[in-house]
């Protein structure tokens, strides 16, 4: 690897497998354990490093200089992108899905200060740039520009992932991860051995091409695994009374902070899942704590 991602990397806190301790889990005898991913690094947190790690080290071994992704104007990839071009002294573009904002976004206010070129794509063209997955795809790239697709879902995205498989030695029944993109899912589906249960959890509604987008992304095909559709309350940001109380609840009983756009929904599912006997008691359950706390910030409406 690159000698400068080993230098950021050294500076990371590591991800800790935390035991989550709640009466309720008892009841129903179901260990739960979440994989911190959040604690890596304040910003290139959760899966955003899984998902960035091999692909700037592609573009570092190009000698590229600029990488160019896409986001919305939460978004925590392109968040992190900017954080770490700035790191890594690479220029970076982000096309921003919308028409141009007055006042930015706190995400989008941190990547203009950390660097990053914004240019705000209408939607109609943003659902065009989805189809540009490889990083020499994008139409019009210049000499030294790579391009990384949205969420940096890239086939390199999930060797990285497949670290926070290797990092799990603890022995465990069933993997949960949320999912936008799949790539996540994706790597950890990879990783798993053969006996284990992988269960992603979409954060958009209507998310049906998930299960294709995700096994065109495997390296071969497996049955161990399925994408839940059933907790997007009502589509991706979306938020509602029940979900908050959840959040609030959880955070107060373990003292891990959740954000409502992935892991509030996915553990939401989770612990709805145990409630309705989906686990069998004695499973142990890993979920991993994909970051994106920066999306706090976000004043989503309940
Ligand atoms: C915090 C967080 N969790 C989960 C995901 C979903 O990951 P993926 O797009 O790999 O499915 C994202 C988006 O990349 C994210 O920002």
């Amino acid at each position: 690897m690159h000698s400068e991602l080993i230098k950021l990397e050294k500076t990371f806190s590591p991800s800790i497998l935390t035991k989550i301790d709640d009466p309720l889990l008892l009841q129903y005898q179901i260990e739960l354990w979440m994989k911190r991913d959040d604690l890596l690094h304040p910003v290139i947190s959760g899966n955003k490093w899984r998902k960035l790690k091999y692909s700037l080290d592609h573009a570092l071994s190009l000698g590229m200089d600029t990488i160019i992704s896409m986001g919305g104007v939460y978004s925590n990839h392109l968040h992190a992108l900017a954080y770490v071009g700035k790191v890594l002294g690479l220029k970076t573009i982000g096309l921003v899905r919308g028409e141009p904002l007055e006042v930015l976004t706190p995400a989008l206010l941190d990547m203009k200060n950390w660097g990053m070129e914004l240019k705000f794509v209408s939607r109609t063209d943003y659902r065009v740039l989805r189809q540009y997955k490889n990083w020499e795809a994008l139409p019009g790239l210049k000499p030294r520009q790579y391009w990384l697709t949205e969420g940096g879902a890239q086939a390199l995205a999930l060797k990285g992932v497949a670290e926070l498989v290797a990092e799990t030695t603890i022995p465990y029944d069933t993997f949960c991860a949320p999912s936008g993109t799949g790539a996540t899912l994706a790597g950890i589906v990879d990783a798993v051995p053969a006996h284990v249960s992988v269960l992603g959890f979409s954060a958009l509604k209507n998310a049906n091409f998930l299960t294709a987008d995700i096994e065109a992304m495997l390296s071969q095909t497996r049955n161990n695994w399925q994408i839940n559709l059933d907790y997007h309350f009502g589509g991706f940001a979306k938020i509602n009374a029940e979900l908050n109380a959840f959040i609030v609840d959880f955070e107060l009983k373990t003292t891990i902070p959740l954000e409502p756009v992935y892991t509030g929904k996915m553990m939401y599912a989770i612990y709805d899942l145990i409630k309705k006997h989906y686990f069998k008691p004695g499973e142990r359950i890993i979920a991993v704590h994909t970051g994106g706390l920066q999306g706090k910030r976000a004043k989503i409406p309940l």
